[in-house]
């Protein structure tokens, strides 16, 4: 099931140079299955053809107050039964209309005669964005219950560098898709470990694992999406950090061990998701190891478990385990979960080694084995997240 399956948002698009993303972002609420009808404001039309937006969502779209829909009410029959309304771009102007409650277009009455969550995306020049008028605006929206997404800091269309850029269309398809989620973990902080730990032999050479930190990124994220204020200890992973979430890269088991002591405190759940190396090399050479005639011999010492350390502290947080096992799923699961007290371990089959895009995991705990549906990791993370909320709530 794709992430927007179901779902119908009303695009508001007004007069911004960044209305050009609207145009992508349009097509990529359409394909997260979304239904898309766009509502352009006359200064939209200046940027973007109307054309652009019904060839791209497959949809009409509505501009003028005056000329819409078979009861003439397009500003009640287009917002009633949406999922959300996002306005994106967003001008000064529009949202200093939606501050003051101004109705004298389409996309300014049907915000104002919604009953759905609105979002709003800013754009505009940093001057514009930093101008006492547009902060008073925006923080009136904000305690009208709007949700402001951005903007950005960066390069500006005016050739000026500084905050004021729309988010990119493909950080305000995540945004509105973590909008739309259950809000399960709110008022809980997370701290997860992800990807490999990688053991330095000299500076060029080390023992790692092929973990690709994909699973513990997509629980990341599906917590952040569940309301959890979330912070992410990765070990080395080419992966972007998911919208919202605090990271903190580290090389190896003993720096993913520092990192997570120093943050455990205060936090109210611990997913160990990393493929954190037990053993490192008991020396590593400052200078590269040279070849010898004969065989090598390496001599390695056990790495602490990090899981089963925060899981034994006396005021400990609810400890989620990963078992990545390629026989004998139950019992060593099981036998993890046991011994390091966790209420509850992930176990899965790796038949192929670690890194795929797709993943078929079950969950243990006290009440025995639950299998989570097979799919990608995202789908599987917040199912991973439906089943620690049951526990924790
Ligand atoms: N783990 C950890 N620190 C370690 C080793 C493991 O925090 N030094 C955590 C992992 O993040 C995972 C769980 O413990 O959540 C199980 O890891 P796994 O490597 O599957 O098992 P081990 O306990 O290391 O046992 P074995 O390697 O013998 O299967």
């Amino acid at each position: 099931m794709a992430d927007l399956d179901d779902r119908r948002i009303v695009l508001g698009v007004t007069g911004g140079v960044a209305a050009y993303k609207a145009a992508e972002l349009t097509r990529l609420l359409v394909k997260a299955g979304a239904a898309v009808d766009v509502v352009m404001t006359e200064a939209a039309g200046h940027f973007v053809a109307p054309t652009t937006f019904q060839a791209l969502s497959g949809r009409p779209v509505a501009s003028g107050l005056w000329d819409s829909g078979p009861r003439g009410m397009a500003h009640i029959d287009l917002s009633r039964g949406a999922d959300a309304v996002l306005v994106a771009p967003a001008t000064a102007d529009f949202i200093a209309k939606l501050a003051h409650g101004f109705a004298d277009d389409l996309l300014s009455t049907l915000c104002l005669a919604r009953d759905c969550p609105l979002l709003v995306a800013p754009a505009m020049n940093r001057q514009m964005w930093e101008n006492p008028a547009t902060r008073r605006n925006a923080a009136q929206l904000g305690a009208d219950g709007i949700v402001i997404l951005g903007p950005a800091s960066g390069e500006q269309a005016c050739g000026e560098v500084g905050e004021g850029r729309m988010l990119e269309a493909a950080e305000l398809c995540e945004e509105l898709v973590a909008f739309l989620q259950p809000r399960i973990l709110a008022g809980r902080r997370v701290l997860l470990t992800a990807g490999p730990t990688f053991e330095a032999l000299d500076p060029v050479r080390g023992i790692t694992n092929s973990s690709s930190g994909r699973m513990g990124f997509a629980l990341a994220r599906a917590c952040r999406e569940a309301g959890a204020v979330v912070t992410l200890v990765a070990g080395p992973v080419a992966l972007p950090t998911p919208r919202g979430v605090v990271r903190k890269d580290v090389v190896s088991a003993l720096d993913m061990r520092r990192e997570v002591m120093a943050a455990v405190d205060g936090h109210d759940i611990f997913i160990g998701v990393a493929a954190v190396a037990d053993y490192r090399p008991v020396e590593s050479r400052p200078h590269k190891i040279k070849k010898g005639s004969g065989n090598m011999t390496l001599e390695l010492a056990a790495n602490p478990d990090i899981l089963a350390e925060v899981a034994a502290r006396p005021v400990r947080p609810f400890c989620v385990g990963f078992a990545a096992e390629s026989q004998n799923l139950d019992e060593y699961a099981q036998g993890k979960r046991q011994a390091k007290r966790l209420p509850l371990v992930v176990g899965n089959l790796v038949q192929h080694g670690l890194g795929g895009e797709t993943n078929q995991v079950c969950l243990y705990d006290d009440h025995g084995v639950h299998p989570v549906p097979p799919g990608d990791k995202l789908s599987v993370a917040r199912a991973i997240v439906t089943h620690i909320a049951g526990m924790l709530s």
